[in-house]
């Protein structure tokens, strides 16, 4: 098995079997057909990026009924604001900005762009995302952002001051491709600002539902600085995000374009000082996510045997890891509860939990919640205070299996 960025050798370092396409929510009586891909990761001996050993087509994840809405989490929405109102005063500040975003999904972020007048372009391949984006008010290309869209977006646009991506570039296998496009695409002062789930936070929560077909790349800085070079580019900051479990954003600039912050170096330094990329270290993270995936196994059983009411929480794309890992069925969790219009009504992918929407959770309340989307606990937690109150508990698998909530 080869790096996808450099061609070094892989070694991997876990496995988690069998896997569904994580966001393809089938209808009951129509899961005969579903697609399983072997889901493993492994980490370049060269340029140290963890990554996933074998890939699905783009188009069996990304496509007109992709059901990811960025928009379904009020910290998200306020996140993105905030960053759309940095970039307005920090980069887009000269004669007529302009700024590509790659998976502008719903146009969550580029709505606030959109707002103040300035020239914009999602470009987003998954047609009904598109769609409310654009009814939004957000210019979008439904096309998937590689070399050729972004040479096609310089002849027609301009240079771009920056390009923008959340919670996408890794889940672009074709990095050679994206980053030739984004080298066509910048202007000569621009910056490339991408966040993604941190392998730091990874390994350090045992979050291994953070791996998943769309979640391609595992980026910390040590990889992320390597594959900007192979390009011509330089990584001239990072900064940790709380969101999504822990993320980092990165932003390269040209090299030698910009100097680069001090927090580059600091975060590079402790990254080798916790040998976060040796396999022995990602081997070690492993042996921690089967003795999780063991204790969750026990715990719902039990709940199981003493007849317990257990639902779970938001039908993640990462939940299809725990469920199918896990092996969890609707024998040990009843229904998962989601805001997401088109999941709800369908079944989970590989597990066939039914998903119902969110009014399905008080009526009645479980005894037992299974946190799926725990990384917007603190969001979720605090709307739903009325379950603990009526003696509810959370079950929680990171950074280890613990319930939370009345004794
Ligand atoms: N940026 C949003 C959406 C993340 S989901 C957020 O952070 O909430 C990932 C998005 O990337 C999906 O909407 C998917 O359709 C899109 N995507 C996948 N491959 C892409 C590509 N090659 N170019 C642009 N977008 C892509
Ligand atoms: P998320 O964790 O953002 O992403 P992923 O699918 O990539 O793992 O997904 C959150 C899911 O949880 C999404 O389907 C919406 C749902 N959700 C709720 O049902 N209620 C809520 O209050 C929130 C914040 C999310
Ligand atoms: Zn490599």
């Amino acid at each position: 098995m080869e790096c996808r960025i450099c061609s070094g050798r892989l070694h991997q370092f876990a496995d988690f079997g069998r896997q569904p396409v994580s966001d393809a929510f089938g209808t009951p009586g129509g899961t005969a057909s579903e697609f399983f891909f072997h889901l493993a990761v492994g980490v370049c001996e060269d340029c140290s990026m963890a990554q996933l050993l074998h890939e699905v087509d783009r188009e069996r994840m990304f496509h007109d009924d992709y059901p990811y809405l960025s928009s379904g989490s009020a910290v998200m929405r306020a996140h993105f604001d905030a960053l759309a109102k940095r970039l307005l005063a920090t980069e887009l500040t000269g004669p007529d900005p302009f700024v590509v975003e790659l998976g502008c999904n719903d146009g969550t972020m580029l709505a606030t762009i959109a707002d103040e007048g300035v020239r914009h372009l999602g470009v987003e391949p998954s047609g009904g995302v598109a769609d409310v984006a654009a009814a939004r008010g957000v210019r979008v290309r439904k096309d998937f952002f590689e070399a050729g869209v972004a040479a096609e977006i310089r002849a027609a646009d301009g240079p771009a001051d920056v390009v923008y991506a959340a919670n996408t570039l890794c889940h672009i296998p074709y990095m050679d491709s994206i980053l030739s496009g984004v080298d066509a695409l910048l202007s000569p002062g621009g910056v490339f600002v991408f966040e993604d789930p941190y392998l730091g936070d990874i390994v350090e929560r045992a979050s291994f539902d953070q791996i998943y077909d769309e979640h391609f790349y595992f980026f910390c800085a040590t990889s992320v600085r390597a594959m900007a070079d192979r390009h011509g580019f330089e990584l001239v900051d990072v900064e940790r995000l709380p969101v999504h479990g822990g993320e980092v954003r990165y932003t390269l600039a040209r090299r030698g374009a910009r100097m680069p912050s001090t927090a580059v170096a600091g975060l590079l330094a402790a990254e080798r000082a916790a040998r976060l990329t040796e396999p022995a270290t990602l081997r070690a993270f492993a042996a921690r996510v089967a003795a999780n995936r063991d204790d969750l196994v026990a715990l719902l059983r039990r709940l199981r045997e003493q007849g317990a009411r257990v639902y779970g929480y938001g039908a993640t794309a990462k939940s299809a890891t725990v469920l199918n890992y896990c092996g969890i069925g609707p024998d040990l969790v009843s229904f998962v509860c989601d805001t997401t219009p088109a999941k709800q009504g369908r079944l989970t992918p590989g597990s066939h939990l039914p998903v119902r929407g969110p009014e399905a959770f008080a009526d009645p309340y479980p005894d037992y919640a299974l946190l799926l989307a725990w990384n917007h606990a603190e969001e979720i937690m605090a709307k739903e205070t009325a379950f603990r109150e009526a003696g509810g508990r959370w079950i929680l698998y990171v950074p280890t299996v613990h319930t939370v909530g009345a004794s």
